[in-house]
């Protein structure tokens, strides 16, 4: 899933660039950009950044 059109940044492309290290939107827009031009995303974006595997559908509740 694309959720970043403008820059074609998909939910697995996130993912990857979060075990990479990234950790905030400023982080993720200095890698690749994602939430920089219309900012449509960037709510989307930002929930995804605080979710465990937000991609692959298994939200991890160990509290
Ligand atoms: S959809 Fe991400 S900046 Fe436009």
């Amino acid at each position: 899933m694309i959720i970043c059109l403008c820059h074609a940044i998909s939910s697995s492309k996130l993912e990857k660039l979060k075990e990479e290290g990234c950790e905030s939107l400023r982080q993720l827009q200095k890698q690749c950009s994602a939430g920089s031009s219309c900012g449509s995303c960037v709510a989307d974006l930002k929930r995804a950044l605080k979710e465990k595997d937000c991609c692959r559908g298994q939200a991890q509740d160990d509290a």
